[in-house]
């Protein structure tokens, strides 16, 4: 199995589960690194990750959140963004400090000067410790969709349709977004560990993609099984195994 795969019987045990490795993490070392999805797989966990900080607080003053990716072209203020989501999710509840937050600026004219600034951002980090990852519809992670070829670090996309209607536009009724911004598969790669949540029933192509033991960049997110210290959790809530 390339994945180590945990099947969970709600959403809310995968949650509690990816929570407690976020704590571990910024326990065991103080200027952990984490990078962070946004969306739906990942946002109980934040709310609970956020409760445990707010008990136990633990010294957060030198951990580092990066934002994994971005829409293109919409102002922050806008509650589709991850932008919004992380602020309001993570960062405003934990008071963390913009110098402790890394961040693509989707609305930056310049995308690829924009990547290049999050490139030396990273540079200068520390190796990242934790990604905490979803899987799009269409195999996707972060926002690097299914195509021949893929970019190893951070970089501008054009989205798929099936990208173009995700949750957090539909919601927020937003129709506009083309192109996204996001790290690479090669920056996922760097980090010590990866989570990759599963939830929603509509995502059977891409775990049954995840646990066939084949790679392709039909489904990026299976590439990440070439890492040593990957997880892949998924609630059988919304997936029926
Ligand atoms: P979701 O999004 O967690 O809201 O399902 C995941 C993704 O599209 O990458």
């Amino acid at each position: 199995m390339p994945f180590k795969t945990t099947l969970y019987p709600s959403y809310d045990a995968m949650s509690e589960s990816c929570a407690a490795v976020m704590l571990e993490t910024v326990r065991k070392k103080k200027d952990a690194v984490l990078v962070l999805a946004t969306g739906g797989s990942p946002l109980s966990a934040y709310r609970l990750f956020v409760k445990r900080v707010q008990e136990e607080k633990p010294d957060l003053s030198e951990v580092t959140f990066v934002k994994l990716d971005e829409w293109r072209f919409l102002p922050p203020e806008n509650e589709a963004t991850c932008e919004y989501f992380l602020q309001k999710e993570i960062l405003q509840p934990l008071n963390i400090l913009p110098e402790r937050y890394i961040s693509f600026d989707g609305e930056a004219a310049d995308g690829k000067a924009e990547c290049l600034r999050i490139e030396h951002a990273l540079q200068a980090l520390p190796q990242i410790d934790l990604c905490v990852l979803g899987i799009g519809k269409n195999g996707h992670v972060g926002l690097n969709e299914p195509d021949e070829a893929l970019d190893f670090g951070a970089h501008t996309v054009t989205l798929q349709e099936k990208t173009k209607t995700h949750d957090m536009l539909r919601h927020a009724g937003v129709q506009s977004v083309t192109e996204g911004i996001t790290l690479g598969l090669g920056n996922l790669m760097q980090a010590k560990t990866l989570l990759v949540l599963g939830t929603g029933a509509d995502k059977k192509d891409a775990y049954a993609y995840m646990e066939s033991g084949k790679i392709s960049c039909a489904a990026p997110v299976s590439l990440l099984s070439l890492h040593q210290n990957v997880f892949f959790y998924k609630n059988t809530e919304s997936y029926s195994v």
